[in-house]
This record gives C-alpha cells, structure tokens and sequence, in this order.
C-alpha cells in the first residue's frame, strides 16, 4: 500500500485564501488593514529566506509588513527598545521575533518583551500557559499547521495513539497540548527516550520534529499510520525531513512530503494568528 501524500501546498493556499478574505471583512469593517512586524537581527541565510517569504505572504494576504532588519552586532537592550515601540504600535497587530538571534543577545529576554497579545509566534510563556489550561491564545504556528493538516485525514482524532518524537518549546511540546486538547492519548519522544522505534509502532499519529535527518525508519510505522513530518534539515542530499520519506510512504496509511508539506503550513498559519489579533483588537 501506498501511502496519500498530504499536499500542506495545497492546504495552505487554501488556509491563505481564507485569510485574504478575512482581511478584506476586516479592511471594510475597521477601515485599516491588519499589520505584521517581522524582526531579523544579523545575517543567517536561512532566517533571511524565512523573513522574505513571510513578508511577501503578509503582503500577498492584503495585510501589511513592517519589517526591522538590525546588524549582527545589536545588543539586548536595542531590540528591547524596537519590541516596546511595537508593543505600543497601534498599526501592529502581530510581532515576530525571528529565532535563532545571535549568541550574545539574551532571547529569553527579548521573548518575554513581546505584549502576549501580539505574540502571533505563540513563543511567550503567557501563551504556552494559555494553551496548556485550554484558555483562548496564540498557538505556535508550526504545530497548528500540523493539527489542520491531520485533520484533513482525520477530522475526529479523539482516542487516538499520538507519539510527538521532539520536546522543543516551539514544536513539541505545543504539539503535545494541541493533540491532548484533541482527546488522543499522546506520548512525548525525544532522542533519549529507551526503544524509541516500540514507541513509534505503537502509534496511529506520528509527529517526527526532532532536527535528525531521516531519523524515523519505515519498519517503525505501524501500517496506515498517519505520518506528519516537521523536519527540515539540510544535507547533501537536499532538503530531508525527520522521517525516511522513501520507506515509510509504503508503509503509512497518510504521509506529509519534505519540502510540501508542514513547511508551508507554517507561514499560513503566522497570517491567520495575525489576522486573529486584529479581529480581536479592532
Ligand atoms: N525560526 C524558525 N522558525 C521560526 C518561527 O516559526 N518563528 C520564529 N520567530 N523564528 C523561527
């Protein structure tokens, strides 16, 4: 058997279209347009290409992107300042530090700077305590975009094995409230849980988000699974998930693709978080 590809490209346009919708209701309604501050400090071509495809969705959804590129050498203290100015910015709904900033800058700092209810990231521990009680906030993004997308293979998760391989405050561990709040039954992995390959098997729902290329083996899927697949490592090969795509698409009953699948679900999600702030701020 082979398994359905979960297209996050085509999932997402959709989510995109929804917003763009959404932002001209709200254009009409509030007579401005919903704004999204992006913050990039220093030079990490990853990070930059992230910021570029985020400011030209922003736009592309008919919001606006106000966007601070600072050098490399900015200290604690400026982006404190910058993140306080947005903070008091009514023309700004959303603000997204982008991680990783450069050694020196105390990020815990910085994160905790950002006003929770512009936090669209869903980074700020006011927001982590909010969705770990089931009080309305910001969800991370990424595994929001996870949740959407296996419900499009399953609409009614409740009952359901999940492992979440990956404990990261950005991934994992919102991954693991999200699926609980679904009703599954969800076990967190990591790279030191004992057998981890048992823990998988045991599982209908697998979200891999733990960085390791191609970590999660075919023979660890337990047939039909539904296989979600967060990685996004860079090797020589080319762009690998945390999953080995090749072996477990035969064996899984749904799997996303690497690139295609979470990565765009992502972004769309960062437009629909900010979208929401502006609803909820008027
Ligand atoms: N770096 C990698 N992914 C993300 C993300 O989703 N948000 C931010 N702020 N930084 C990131």
């Amino acid at each position: 058997m082979t398994a359905t590809i979960i297209d996050g490209k085509a999932i997402a346009a959709d989510l995109r279209a929804r917003v763009a919708e959404g932002v001209a209701a709200f254009r009409q309604s509030a007579g401005r347009v919903p704004g999204l501050a992006v913050v990039l400090v220093g030079e990490d071509p990853a990070s930059a290409v992230y910021v570029r495809s985020k400011g030209r969705a922003t736009r592309e959804a008919g919001m606006e992107s106000i966007e601070h590129r600072l050098p490399a050498d900015t200290d604690t203290e400026t982006l404190l300042a910058l993140v306080r100015s947005l903070n008091a910015d009514p023309a700004v709904d959303g603000i997204l530090v982008q991680l990783p900033l450069p050694k020196p800058v105390d990020t815990q700092a910085v994160l905790l700077a950002i006003d929770p209810d512009k936090d669209v990231d869903g980074f700020h521990p006011v927001n982590a305590g909010r969705l770990a009680t089931g009080m309305p906030g910001f969800v991370p993004c990424t595994p929001l975009g996870c949740v959407m997308m296996l419900k499009t293979v399953h609409p009614d998760l409740t009952g359901m094995d999940a492992v979440v391989v990956g404990r990261s405050n950005i991934v994992g561990k919102p991954m693991a409230q999200l699926l609980i709040a679904e009703s599954c039954t969800v076990t967190v992995a990591h790279s030191r849980t004992r057998d981890l390959p048992a823990k998988v098997r045991a599982a209908d729902v697998v979200i891999a988000a733990v960085g390791i290329p191609a970590l999660v083996k075919g023979d660890w899927i337990r047939p039909g699974a539904t296989v979600i697949d967060v990685g996004i490592n860079r090797t020589e090969a080319g762009l690998v998930g945390d999953v080995d795509y090749a072996a477990a698409s035969q064996v899984a009953g749904a799997i996303t693709p690497v690139p295609g699948g979470v990565g765009p679900m992502t972004i769309a999600c960062l437009l629909s978080n900010t979208l929401d702030s502006a609803r909820r701020r008027g």
